[in-house]
């Protein structure tokens, strides 16, 4: 999508006008380029009784020059990024591009940038389908893109442009994030995710993509990565991703984990059949993480960062890891294996590890992790864990202003006891039971995470959080995020972009 900012000159061949409730009177510059006619069919549109401006309401008004939309967009007060955000973008998905592709929103009195900016990043955002493999729409689709054209009052137009543009740049990461989730898992396996990584890196020069393949995983002693993805034709590997590597070298920055299962079948403990397709997104985690990288270098980010994705098919076969398996990691604490369907703890057991030797400013990992947070928070918020109270109050404030919530969870010590009580191993991959499935599963992961001598002198862990993303990274069928149609989300990136560049 073409996004740009502009006085009220040109009508398009939609033009949207979204309104607040109760404007009984055209705004000024409501009807400017259309000829006199549909000037006054427009405006007795806005005064009559038939549109009032109740949030969501909408009039299409046909005219010679363009299809005209009025858009009630409720009390002014009660605006804010969210709702605009949404209503953009639920406005974009009703478009039919048979009316043509240029899209004029007039932005009359009422508006400040932030809200407008948010109603275009909502159209931004929502403007994606993923149709590769639909050969007969695609033959039929236009390949032109769509342009959307912002009017509003000079006083408002640099700072929206700027706005906008940054924004675009974000959703390029958002838009690549839900590419690799709704890749199906035949196409999209760990090394293909690696190449596709190293494709990406090609050419520019902050930035820096490392694979570790199946033999250097062995050499390195990635273990647990290794065990978990055994099982598949399709070998693991661990990939790096650093932007502007060269610079801050001594500082401690960012580095952020992604859980990159590219198909979970379970393994030996194999699920069942029922919605197991869902599955080929078990990588989100680690999209979200190529995406970030991707927003962050489009948006030009000076810092340097680091990312860490781990990568494994999970599948049942005459070589895959077992239950009852004590398996090594990087770590050289061992897991006792009870649930081979426990895999995405499993393979950042080695990425928090490795995370943790880059002395990190923090680490934040990112997992579709367990069905358990789905059901503490069903499908509108992340869930929130970790050992840092400042970090912790950072992520919700960046996700509160993006409105990707993140929901804090307790890591309460009794779920990490039974993480840490096996029989056999150092820690066992599944708990004592159902409840608390999720913050039993955080409270594995803090096992792998390092500690490290502070300013005192003491001992105390990296600061860590993890984000279970297992509710909020995929669409299928639900309304829980106006944004997307159908599939992956794309969920984070703009949170951590927000977290990383915000001063
Ligand atoms: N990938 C799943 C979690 C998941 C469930 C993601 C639903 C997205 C939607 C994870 O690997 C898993 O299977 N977790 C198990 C853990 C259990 C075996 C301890 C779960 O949550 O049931
Ligand atoms: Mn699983
Ligand atoms: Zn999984």
């Amino acid at each position: 999508m073409n996004a740009s900012v502009s006085d009220f000159l040109e009508t398009g061949n939609i033009m949207i006008i979204p309104l607040f409730q109760d404007t009984v009177k055209a705004p000024n510059n409501t009807t400017v380029g259309l000829s006199r006619s549909a000037s006054i069919t427009l405006k007795s549109a806005i005064s009559s009784d038939s549109f009032g401006g109740k949030e969501e309401e909408i009039i299409s008004i046909w005219t010679k020059q363009c299809q005209i939309i009025l858009l009630g967009m409720g009390e002014n007060s009660n605006l804010d990024t969210k709702k605009s955000r949404d209503i953009g973008a639920k406005c974009f998905s009703n478009l039919s591009e048979n009316k043509g592709k240029n899209i004029v929103i007039r932005f009359t009195t009422g508006w400040n940038t932030e809200n407008m900016a948010s109603f275009a990043e909502g159209m931004i955002l929502r403007d994606y389908t993923f149709d590769k493999y639909q050969k007969k729409i695609n033959d039929k689709k236009q390949d032109s893109e769509w342009k959307i054209v912002c009017q509003t009052t000079k006083r408002l137009r640099k700072n929206l442009d700027l706005e906008i543009k940054k924004l675009s740049s974000i959703a390029t990461g958002v838009h690549l994030a839900r590419d690799l989730g709704n890749e199906p898992a035949n196409r999209l396996y760990p090394e293909e995710f690696g190449r596709r990584a190293k494709d990406w890196a090609k050419g520019k020069e902050n930035v820096e993509v490392e694979v570790w393949d199946f033999s250097r995983l062995k050499e390195e002693g990635m273990n647990a990565l290794i065990e978990v993805g055994k099982g598949s034709i399709h070998k693991p590997c661990m990939v790096f991703f650093r932007l502007n590597p060269s610079l801050e070298t001594e500082m401690q920055v960012p580095c952020i984990v992604g859980k990159g299962i590219t198909f979970d079948s379970g393994g030996i403990s194999i699920k069942g059949s029922a919605g197991m397709d869902e599955m080929k997104l078990d990588m989100h985690g680690s999209a979200t993480v190529f995406g970030l990288f991707q927003a962050l270098y489009a948006t030009g980010y000076q810092g340097r960062v680091n990312g860490i994705t781990c990568m494994a098919e999970n599948m049942p076969s005459a070589e895959a890891y077992r239950p009852g398996d004590v398996i090594d990691t990087y770590s050289g604490k061992t897991i006792e294996v009870l649930n081979t369907d426990a895999e995405g703890r499993n393979v950042l057991a080695d990425g928090l590890w490795k995370a943790s030797e880059l002395n990190p400013s923090y680490i934040i990992d990112l997992a579709t992790l367990t069905g358990s947070i789905v059901v503490a928070l069903g499908h509108e918020a992340t869930g929130l864990f970790t050992n840092d109270e400042i970090l912790s109050k950072r992520i919700e404030k960046a996700g509160d202003e993006v409105d990707e919530i993140c929901w804090p969870m307790p890591l309460l010590p009794a779920f990490e006891k039974q993480m840490t009580s096996s029989k056999i191993a150092d820690v066992r991959n599944q708990g004592k039971g159902r409840w608390g499935g999720a913050i039993q599963a955080a409270g594995f992961l803090k096992q792998f995470v390092q500690e490290r001598e502070n300013n005192q002198g003491e001992k105390t862990q990296i600061p860590w959080a993890h984000l279970d993303i297992a509710g909020t990274a995929g669409i299928w069928g639900g309304e829980s995020n106006a944004t997307v149609g159908h599939g992956a989300t794309g969920i984070q990136v703009r949170t951590l972009h927000r977290l990383i560049t915000k001063k």
